[in-house]
Order: structure tokens, then C-alpha cells, then sequence
């Protein structure tokens, strides 16, 4: 079970009027590997996207960046990304941030294979929560590497607070390369969101097991639908379970009661017009930014400095 102030925040989301849970606790062993399955997918074109566009931009890239960079990667996941990465802008040293301790390990052992001389650390932390780095991180010609959209979990006045804790970690002589994900056609985000395969459906109902574990609380998973949609208002995709019918769900010290057709809020995915990301970055202190995006403009990499 989870530490005593977790549990209670994760009781207080679900005893809210608008019942929450947050994203974060998807990425439990079998969330996180159902999380890469999605990023195979055909309907999924966010992870494939992103890759094409460092695979066509990479020279360039690296060389606005130039060999020996420290890289932090926040949310490193696999670090399958951070292989591209390394072999071509050549970092000295290579700091991968993720909140899944298990996974990060076993990634961070692929990539010193991969690069033997690369200096590798592996540090768990949540975004949200203060990231501590260890001491002998190199401090000058940092490069906070945040890719996948997954700025795209935050509202945006949350994305800006974070960009701007981005920007505090670079100084003065570092930079940001960060993945957006764009505005389209409707069609098309929600088909990510809602694959033929029902990948994405299993990976947000696996939330409920994790709750299980973590809290150890009873969910059925059989009572629950998952649902996605984009919100055009806000111009993020959500994604919900909904309850199949009237259901009642407890852990040791609550419990609540869903009618049929209630639904749990387990994530927001923001979609953002170009011109718009540019300006969170502006309003965070980034003064100058290169971007690149796909010939559709369904996503785009942002290279921002102070
Ligand atoms: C990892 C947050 C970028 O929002 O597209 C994928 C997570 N959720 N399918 C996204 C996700 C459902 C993903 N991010």
C-alpha cells in the first residue's frame, strides 16, 4: 500500500463531486507496459511523429545543441527516445527523471550499454514535487529533454509553473527541447484515444487495479467503461471511466457509492496551437525558441532557451 498521505489524496479524489484520479498512477508496472503498446499503435501517431520529426531535424538539432550537454530527461520511461537522442547530440552526462522506480532502473541499464561512456543517473521523482539532483550533476550547458506531449497532462497555468521550474533548472547558458502535441482534426485525436485494439481502454482501466493495490480498495473492472473524447472548449482530449451500472466501491477507511452513467476523471491531454505553446514559453522566461514540426503540423518539437 501506498505512504498515508498518498492514500488520502487519492481518497479525496474519488470522494470529490467530479470523482479524479490522477494520471500519474496509470504507470504501475503493467500501465507502463500497456503505456508502450499505445505508442505502437496505428490510431497513435503522437510517439511516431515525435521520432520522424528528430530523425529529419536531428542534425540540426544537435547542432544547436552541441556535443557534451548534460541531458535530463523528465518522465524517461523506456529511454528509447533518449537513445536517438544521445547518438546524436553526444552528451557528457545523461540525468533520467521518472516516477516508476522499477522501470526506470531497467531502462538505465539499456542505455550505459548502449553508451558506454555516457554518464548515466537514474532519479525517481514526481514532476509536481520538488526534483532534487544529484550533487555532482553537472550545472553549466544543461538540456531539459521533455518529450511526448506529456506536458500535456497539466492545465496550462500548472505547465507554465512547470516550465518555469524547467527554466530554473537550466541557468543561463542551457535549453528545453519539448514535445507538443497539436490541434487537429477531431477525427484524428480521438481515434488515438480510442484505438480499435482497446490498448488505451486497458491501459485506463488498469488504473483501478493499481487503486487497488495501492489503497486496497475493491474495484470491479468489469463495472467500468472506459471513455475519450476531446473537449474542443478546452482543447484537451479526456479521458474517463464511466460506471456500466450503479456500483459501490470501499477501501479501509471509505468508500463511495457510483450511480450508473458516473464517471471517474483519469486524465487530460491538452492540445495545443502552435503559437500558443510559443507564448507559455515566453510567459515562463523563455526568450528565444526554434521549432520543428511534421508536414501535417500534428506535432511539434520546441527548442527553447532562456
Ligand atoms: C504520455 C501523457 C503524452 O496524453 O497522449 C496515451 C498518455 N493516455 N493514451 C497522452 C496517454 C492515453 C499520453 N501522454
Amino acid at each position: 500500500m501506498a505512504s498515508v498521505g498518498l492514500v488520502a489524496e487519492i481518497a479525496a479524489g474519488l470522494c470529490a463531486a467530479q470523482a479524479n484520479v490522477s494520471p500519474k498512477y496509470f504507470y504501475d508496472a503493467a500501465g507502463s507496459a500497456l503505456f508502450e503498446r499505445i505508442t505502437r499503435l496505428p490510431e497513435y501517431y503522437l510517439t511516431r511523429t515525435e521520432a520522424k520529426i528528430i530523425e529529419t531535424h536531428g542534425e540540426e538539432m544537435a547542432r544547436q545543441i552541441g556535443p557534451g550537454a548534460t541531458v535530463i530527461e523528465l518522465g524517461a520511461g523506456n529511454c528509447e527516445k533518449a537513445r536517438a537522442l544521445c547518438a546524436m547530440i553526444r552528451p557528457r552526462c545523461f540525468v533520467a527523471i521518472d516516477i516508476s522506480a522499477d522501470f526506470l532502473h531497467q531502462a538505465v541499464d539499456g542505455l550505459r550499454d548502449a553508451f558506454p561512456s555516457l554518464d548515466v543517473r537514474p532519479v525517481v521523482a514526481d514532476l509536481l514535487g520538488e526534483i532534487v539532483l544529484p550533487g555532482d550533476v553537472p550545472s553549466a550547458r544543461r538540456l531539459v529533454f521533455y518529450p511526448g506531449s506529456s506536458i500535456g497532462n497539466f492545465d496550462p497555468e500548472v505547465a507554465l509553473t512547470l516550465l518555469g521550474r524547467m527554466r530554473g533548472l537550466l541557468g543561463n547558458d542551457g535549453a528545453l527541447l519539448i514535445g507538443v502535441d497539436l490541434v487537429k482534426d477531431e477525427a484524428v485525436l480521438e481515434a488515438a484515444y480510442n484505438d480499435a485494439a482497446g490498448v488505451t481502454a486497458a491501459f485506463n482501466l488498469n488504473v483501478l487495479q493499481h487503486l487497488n493495490r495501492l489503497l486496497g480498495a475493491d474495484f470491479d473492472l468489469t463495472q467500468w467503461q472506459h471513455r475519450a473524447f476531446f473537449n474542443r472548449q478546452k482543447s484537451r482530449i479526456e479521458m474517463h471511466l464511466e460506471a456500466l451500472h450503479e456500483t459501490r466501491v470501499a477501501w479501509p477507511n471509505g468508500f463511495r457509492n457510483f450511480r450508473r452513467g458516473e464517471h471517474i476523471h483519469t486524465e487530460n491531454s491538452y492540445k495545443y496551437r502552435i503559437d500558443d505553446f510559443a507564448g507559455l514559453l515566453g510567459r515562463a522566461g523563455f526568450s528565444n525558441s526554434l521549432r520543428w514540426t511534421d508536414p501535417e503540423q500534428w506535432f511539434a518539437i520546441f527548442l527553447a532557451r532562456p
